[in-house]
């Protein structure tokens, strides 16, 4: 990095304005907040060639003669870890974990980086705490020590130092919040910064061969604090999707270019670090699953395995104005569209009726499968009938309250059948093509009057 100071501008991301200090309002099209600084771009003559587009420039050449560098993914050892990332951690790869506070970030990255300090050496930075707090989490989780070397550093010029000297394998940021560029007066964690830090962390990378992990915190909505531009510059995007009052944290992959997306990782937090669930099914049933009114067993398909989940349903009297809906783990549209489809087409009252829906275990179901569970737990919580032991119950629902086909049955029902599950209400139109010779009695519904009376 140069040590000369850059000229840098204000630009609003909106519409292009261009101020030499931030503005609040955009004079140009009156949007606010919308100002980022960025590096002001040199006139350039013809022969002066512009900034930094070298670095990892490859040539032309025919694509028959591109040879394919076979590479060999890195095994960090933590199964789970692993398996989420499609079979081991790239080399050269640039990763971004994201995350609420206190979730277990830099918990997991030290293990990563345990094992990884076997393959190679690891410079771990870490901008958020002192050398000492990081060594004795170390110790804590038992990590060997041997390979890693630790700075305690915020500034990217002192960080690019650091990797020059040590030449590092593998590079841990720790966190993309933490680090500012020095040539930029905006505030370390604003989007100029961490788009300005990522995009020399990743010419680093690239040019020299380094596996990077950058770590950044999540807002409460989900968004990266400021930067998802960070999505589009990393290879792999892992977001730890849960609260840290979960014993277990969910690790989900929103993008990996090697590898599989919307997989999974179940981990539980325990002293020596996060350690794999051995059944994660288990996890998202609660002790007295279908022997309460408004409880349902579903089958979602996470990633490439598929999970029993508890959804719970309350139904309550409102007592003053409107009826309240509230879902934790389940879209909330698709829960509405569920209730209007059960008041229209079924004729179950719930215009006076406060919904609730809890997903056991904090996870977020993303697919519509469990479209028809939810719309059991509430008619069960409605008129106080316990779903049939062992039963789990799953399907797509249209809005005219018929039942669809859905993905992967045989998957689902064998992983019911491995926990002891008796019984699967499923959509009808998925009988045809199933090719499943386990125990689990099968009832076909066509709509979802037939399933809440298939479950009475
Ligand atoms: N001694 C301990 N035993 C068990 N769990 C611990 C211990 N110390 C910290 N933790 C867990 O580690 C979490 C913090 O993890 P950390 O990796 O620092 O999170 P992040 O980097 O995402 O902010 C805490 O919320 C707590 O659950
Ligand atoms: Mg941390
Ligand atoms: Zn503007």
């Amino acid at each position: 990095m140069k040590s000369k100071k850059v000229k840098t501008i204000f630009v609003c991301q909106s519409c292009g304005y261009e101020s030499p200090k931030w503005l609040g309002k955009c004079p140009g099209c009156s949007k606010w907040n919308t100002f980022v600084e960025e590096k002001q771009e040199p006139i350039l003559s013809s022969n002066q060639s512009a900034r930094q587009l070298t670095g990892f420039s490859s040539g032309t050449f025919p694509l028959n003669d591109v040879t394919v560098k076979s590479f060999e993914r890195i095994k960090t050892g933590i199964k789970e870890f692993d398996h989420m990332i499609g079979g081991g951690i790239v080399p050269g790869s640039l990763t971004l974990l994201g995350g609420a506070p206190g979730i277990g970030k830099s918990t997991l990255m030290l293990q990563i980086s345990g094992a990884l300090s076997k393959v190679g050496t690891v410079l771990y930075i870490s901008g958020e705490e002192s050398l000492s707090q990081v060594k004795s989490r170390a110790e804590r989780l038992n990590i060997a020590k041997d390979n890693i070397f630790l700075a305690s550093e915020t500034n990217l010029e002192n960080i690019v130092s650091a990797i020059n000297k040590i030449q590092p394998k593998f590079l841990v940021i720790d966190s993309i919040q933490t680090t500012y560029h020095p040539e930029f007066s905006s505030a370390p964690g604003s989007v100029g910064q961490v788009r300005e830090c990522s995009a020399e962390l990743l010419r680093i990378a690239k040019s020299q061969h380094i596996t990077v992990f950058i770590l950044g915190h999540v807002t409460k909505d989900g968004d990266l604090a400021g930067p998802r531009i960070l999505e589009h510059i990393v290879d792999t995007v892992l977001y730890f999707e849960n609260e840290k009052q979960q014993i277990y944290r969910i690790l989900r992959a929103y993008k990996n270019r090697f590898g599989p997306t919307s997989e999974i990782g179940i981990f539980e937090m325990k002293a020596e670090g996060l350690k794999e669930v051995e059944n994660p099914s288990l996890i998202f049933l609660s002790e007295n699953s279908n022997t309460v009114a408004g409880n349902v067993v579903t089958s979602s398909i996470e990633g490439t395995r598929p999970l029993l989940i508890e959804i719970q349903s309350l139904v309550a009297r409102t007592n003053f104005g409107l009826p309240r809906r509230m879902v934790s783990g389940y879209d909330l549209n698709r829960v509405i569209i569920i209730i209007a489809v059960l008041e229209k087409r079924i004729g179950i009252p719930l215009d006076n009726q406060d919904v609730f829906i809890n997903v056991v275990g904090g996870i977020k179901i993303k697919e519509t499968a469990s479209d028809l569970a939810i719309a059991c737990a509430i008619a069960s919580a409605n008129n106080g009938v316990v779903c049939p032991d062992k039963t789990i119950i799953f399907g797509e629902v249209g809005l005219a309250g018929e039942v669809r086909a859905v993905s992967q049955i045989r998957e689902r029902l064998t992983e019911a059948e491995k926990l002891g599950f008796k019984k699967a209400i499923i959509p009808k139109s998925n009988l045809k093509s199933l090719n499943y010779k386990g125990k689990i009695e099968i009832i076909g519904v066509t709509n979802v009057h037939s399933a809440i009376q298939a479950i009475r």
